[in-house]
């Protein structure tokens, strides 16, 4: 059943690089591969020579390298599927995928919630015996199989998590950036050194109660643990967790938890306790760590946050316009000559490259030349329904200060902005501080000034979006 996956998992890559399924013979070499035979097997199978089993095989190990952005080959293919984790529920009809160790298996989906939290962590040994970590990643995005590169930002969080040991990193930028993105796809490189990697969404924004008992119980490995009543004693024993195993804990989509309408960075109400868990997590002594993807960081980290500091803000931006311009190639788009504008007009950012190379192709057949000789841009539904959901979380000085950057042409200094309208200048600094860490506004020094212009897209959205209720 597993072979079979994996099966799946490469025939889908070589469809869609070669537009043609695994042939008996390229099937015949993985299934070798898989058990651990020699070539010399297949080729006597097969009527063949052995070198001829191994050109056709150097060719399949070629494919799925450029797929997975990683040099796969006879003596790491096993491996490294199992890293993948070959994960594609839809496929599966009423079969739902759990992991076991690093692989999914198909169970049946008629579980109790319960028992289905306990097969989702299972701990195993691979091939090497290395130990590997109960997982609990029902909550994390799959794994796509094209992931576009991102290497030096993968090789500075490794670092930061196994060098020097960070306890709390909070990934921040706008929507469709990549933060689910990247974070799962440095599990599989990390996940050697820890115990219990556990992955949970605020999404529906649960008390921080919730989570608490949710985190002990996983490293616990019991399902209904009687927990103190007092927060704070919750957050003391799931402290004790974290120093008798290691733990990486990703908590995904922290905005959740985060205010709106005021300046940024401060926690709902009824959301507070939040912050005491994040300050205990990174001020005292323990090996695990916390990664907190959020559009922007919750302010108290902020002030623990230190570059030579176990508390660290990684702050993620756009794709490479290298990388950006693969991204494009692969999507099919014509005019190379116009991409780079396209890249800069939306910041690299893959999700949002990803809707308008869509909308290019339907409406321009692949051109982004066309498309982009069409002024003002079109922002499709999709794009203007996320910045909104941005715009709408601003407080009411942050989109005033947005609306009138946006309305000249040209960046601003601080100064320009204090003679021109109503802001004292504490109010000024503490709005430009927000904006730019929700990463809505870029900041360019000329002649020795720092000057601020509101970022493309969402000058652009807040252009139409004065155009339809004027400025506040
Ligand atoms: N490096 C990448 N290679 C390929 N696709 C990517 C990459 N980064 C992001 N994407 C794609 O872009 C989309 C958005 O990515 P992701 O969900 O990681 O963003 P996010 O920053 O977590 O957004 P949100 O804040 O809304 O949760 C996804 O469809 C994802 O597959
Ligand atoms: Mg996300």
């Amino acid at each position: 059943m597993i072979f079979n996956e994996v099966l799946k998992f490469v025939d889908d890559i070589v469809f869609d690089r070669t537009g043609k399924h695994l042939d008996s013979l390229q099937k015949a070499i993985l299934r070798a591969t898989w058990q651990g035979e020699k070539y010399s097997k297949v080729a006597q199978e097969y009527h063949c020579t052995k070198c001829h089993v191994g050109n056709v095989a150097s060719n399949l190990w070629q494919l799925i390298s450029k797929e997975l952005n990683e040099k796969i080959h006879k003596s790491n293919f096993r491996a490294a599927m199992e890293r993948y984790q070959v994960s594609n529920v839809s496929n599966y009809g009423n079969f739902n995928l759990v992991q076991k160790g690093n692989i999914n298996l198909c169970t049946d989906n008629t579980h109790s919630p319960e028992t289905k939290q306990t097969s989702t962590t299972t701990q195993t040994t691979n091939e090497n015996n290395t130990r590997l970590p109960k997982l609990d990643l029902r909550d994390a995005p799959d794994i796509k199989k094209t992931f576009y590169d991102r290497s030096t930002e993968l090789t500075t969080l490794k670092t930061w998590i196994l060098k020097h040991r960070c306890r709390l990193i909070t990934i921040s930028g706008i929507s469709g950036i990549g933060k689910s993105t990247i974070i799962r796809h440095l599990i599989p490189k990390i996940e050697s050194n820890f115990d219990h990697i556990i992955w949970r969404t605020l999404r529906t924004s649960p008390p921080v109660n919730v989570t608490l008992k949710n985190l002990i119980e996983i490293i616990s490995n019991e399902t209904e643990i009687n927990l103190p009543n007092k927060t704070d004693a919750q957050i003391s024993l799931l402290m004790e967790k974290l120093q008798g195993n290691r733990c990486l804990i990703v908590l995904d989509d922290v905005q959740q938890i985060l205010s709106s309408r005021q300046l940024i960075g401060n926690y709902k109400l009824g959301y507070e306790n939040y912050g005491n868990l994040f300050k205990i997590i990174g001020e005292l002594p323990h090996n695990s760590c916390f990664i907190l993807n959020s559009w922007e960081p919750p302010l108290d980290i902020l002030s623990l946050t230190d570059n030579d500091s176990a508390v660290r803000l990684f702050q993620l931006t756009g794709l490479t316009e290298k990388v950006a311009r693969g991204m494009l190639k692969n999507r099919e788009l014509l005019d190379e000559e116009k991409w780079q504008e396209l890249i800069n007009f939306y910041q690299g950012n893959p999700q949002w490259l990803k809707l308008i190379g869509e909308t290019i192709k339907k409406l321009f057949g692949g051109s982004v030349a066309q498309y982009l000789s069409y002024q003002p841009l079109f922002l499709s539904d999709e794009l203007t329904n996320i910045l909104q959901q941005h715009f709408q979380r601003l407080s009411e000085l942050e989109k005033q200060l947005l609306c009138q950057l946006s309305e000249g042409a040209k960046s601003v200094s601080v100064s320009q902005l204090l003679e021109k309208y109503q802001f004292s200048s504490p109010e000024l600094f503490q709005t430009l501080l927000s904006l730019e860490r929700q990463g809505l506004i870029d900041k360019i020094t000329e002649e020795n000034m720092i000057l601020f212009i509101v970022k493309p897209v969402f000058r652009h959205y807040i252009k139409n979006y004065i155009s339809h209720h004027g400025n506040t």
